[in-house]
């Protein structure tokens, strides 16, 4: 797939299976990522692959995270944040590590990752695979955070899920440049 073919016709899938993006498949896509804008080439990134049993561990989690902030979820909550994860073969943390830098400020670091994760998604996207970056309390959490080996320097920028589409792709919705875009 052409590159700009892959830019303007990446959808996000929530419904992922089996196969996750192969190693190969995944290399590129983090080659992609690593090529992202990045001032003073502070390198303010890093990534954990979760897969396979460690999906269960991340439900874990979660379940036990939202225990803490609320003892008396319903057995139906809990089983929602136990099975997140297993919403697709392959999640990768997209970590922000800020960097101390008297020129560029965290929100720069913050936007580089935003950019690498762009680069991730279309890479595994021009490849056949499909993703979903999802964020929510999960991003935030302390337990999850120490859990996941963050550094007080480090945030999750997102979870990037993974996999194969288990539907035809959504055809993207073309906005109007137009509606976004004007001479100044
Ligand atoms: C930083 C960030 C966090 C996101 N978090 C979530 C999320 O937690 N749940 C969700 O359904 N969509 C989330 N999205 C949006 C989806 O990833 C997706 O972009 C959106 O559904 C639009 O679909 P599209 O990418 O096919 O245009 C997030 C997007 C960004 C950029």
């Amino acid at each position: 797939m052409d590159a700009l073919t892959a830019l303007t016709t990446r959808t996000s899938q929530g419904a992922l299976t089996e196969p996750a993006p192969s190693s190969d498949v995944l290399n590129t896509a983090f080659q992609a990522a690593l090529r992202a804008p990045d001032h003073r080439l502070l390198r303010p990134w890093r990534y954990l692959i979760i897969e396979g049993e460690a999906r269960q561990r991340l439900g874990e989690l979660f379940l036990q995270a939202g225990l803490q902030d609320n003892p008396a979820l319903t057995e139906v909550e809990q089983q929602r944040l136990l099975k997140m994860p297993l919403r697709a073969p392959m999640i990768v943390v997209a970590i922000t590590v800020a960097k101390d830098d008297p020129k560029v400020p965290s929100v720069e670091q913050v936007l580089s990752t935003g950019a690498a994760v762009q680069n991730f998604l279309v890479a595994i996207h021009a490849q056949g695979f499909a993703s979903m970056w999802r964020t929510g309390w999960v991003v935030e959490h302390k337990h999850i955070l120490q859990a996941l080996g963050l550094l007080t320097n480090e945030s999750i920028a997102g979870f990037i899920y993974l996999g194969t589409a288990a539907n035809a792709p959504r055809q993207p919705t073309l906005l109007t440049v137009s509606d976004f875009v004007q001479q100044w």
